[in-house]
């Protein structure tokens, strides 16, 4: 998608991370790993855990209040509610239809997105193109996971990396500027096998046996996934600044997902755009799915990094797989 019609953007950003941190040194003592060997492979130092009590729409409830709060919006504005996530409260009701329960947002209507790691960036080119077309005036797009529920604890190549938390942002029409300026997608299907959770679903129902065979928890293939990341990544972002007429030059900030610091240095280097000019946050935070490109960017907004007139680009990658990224002129701040 190019933008030439309706000006969409982003008015408002919000985030939540649970109170409980879990230390590379905690971790140390439930499985066979280091600080040495965590830091050094990933760069996360430590990630945040939800309560027992909170489930994902918890998370994304109230990044989505502070989000409102920051657009100066009530959530009767809302008209339309994306939750991307991989860990939904169930597998249904949707999740967005608890956060409407949970912040009062009676007008509008609901619907979860599954696109994994790259959920959030899905779902912002849904959110723009409802509200292109007339069928949304204002939207909130989330990204919330609760990963610490399909996590293996006893798994010593996954339960290091991931973490809980929520990021949401409010769409609307403007105006001026320019906002949202390109989004493009892809996947590859055929790849599905290297990053999923076979049990729980419709081909693998929950079962004693798929409770035994640990087939509810998170699997990864690391190194290879590794290696398509940097790829998918770096041509989605080098095919939504051509196809948009912008350079590498023209970007002030990438808000890359944060798998790895090490995946992040390789976007880096191959774009050639400097590591100081990326929004990494994933040494506090590690890995959290469709959360993070989110969470990363309220972070930076909040810090005041992100100025009016900066050019941001957001890129993903997940399983799937899937990738994206999406490119718009920040239009409000400093
Ligand atoms: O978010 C969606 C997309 N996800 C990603 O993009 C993640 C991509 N992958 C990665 O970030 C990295 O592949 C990992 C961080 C998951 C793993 O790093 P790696 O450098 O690819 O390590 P590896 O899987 O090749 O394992 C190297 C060694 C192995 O030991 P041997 O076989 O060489 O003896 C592992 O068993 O490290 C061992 N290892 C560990 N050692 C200590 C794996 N996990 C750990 C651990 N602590 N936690």
């Amino acid at each position: 998608m190019t933008s030439n019609g309706p000006i969409v953007s982003i008015v408002g950003t919000g985030s939540y991370l649970p109170e409980r941190i879990l230390t590379n040194a905690d971790l140390e003592k439930m499985v066979e790993t280091s600080d040495e060997w965590i830091t050094t492979r990933t760069g996360i130092r430590s990630r945040h855990i939800a309560a027992a009590h909170e489930a994902t729409s918890d998370l994304a409830a109230e990044a989505s209040r502070r989000a409102l709060a920051a657009a100066g919006l009530t959530a009767e504005a809302v008209d339309l509610i994306v939750v991307a996530t991989v860990t939904p409260d169930m597998p249904f009701p949707s999740t967005a239809c608890f956060v409407q329960d949970k912040i009062g947002a009676k007008n509008a209507f609901c619907f979860d997105l599954e696109a994994a790691c790259s959920g959030f960036l899905y779902a912002l080119d849904v959110g723009y193109r409802y509200l292109v077309s007339g069928g949304a005036r204002t939207a909130l797009i989330i990204g919330g996971e609760k990963l610490s529920s399909v996590t293996d604890w006893q798994d010593r190549t996954t339960c290091v990396l991931f973490g809980d938390g929520a990021g949401a942002v409010v769409l609307q029409l403007r105006d001026s500027g320019r906002g949202i300026i390109g989004s493009v997608a892809g996947s590859d299907g055929t790849l599905a096998d290297l990053l999923n959770i076979p049990g729980g679903g419709s081909r693998h129902p929950s079962s004693q046996e798929t409770i035994e065979q640990r087939l509810h928890f998170m699997k990864m293939q690391g190194n290879e996934v590794f290696k398509h990341a940097v790829r998918c990544m770096c041509d989605a972002a080098n095919k939504v600044l051509s196809r948009n007429n912008l350079k590498t030059d023209d970007v002030a900030w990438v808000i890359p997902h944060q798998a790895n610091l090490r995946i992040i240095q390789a976007i880096s280097t191959r774009l050639g755009i400097g590591l100081d000019r990326f929004c990494v946050n994933l040494d506090k935070v590690g890995n959290m799915s469709g959360a993070s490109v989110p969470v990363a960017l309220d972070e930076a907004v909040r810090a005041g990094r992100i100025k009016k007139g900066d050019l941001v680009l957001f890129v993903a990658f997940g399983g799937g797989f899937t990738w994206g990224a999406s490119v718009m002129e920040w239009d409000h701040g400093q």
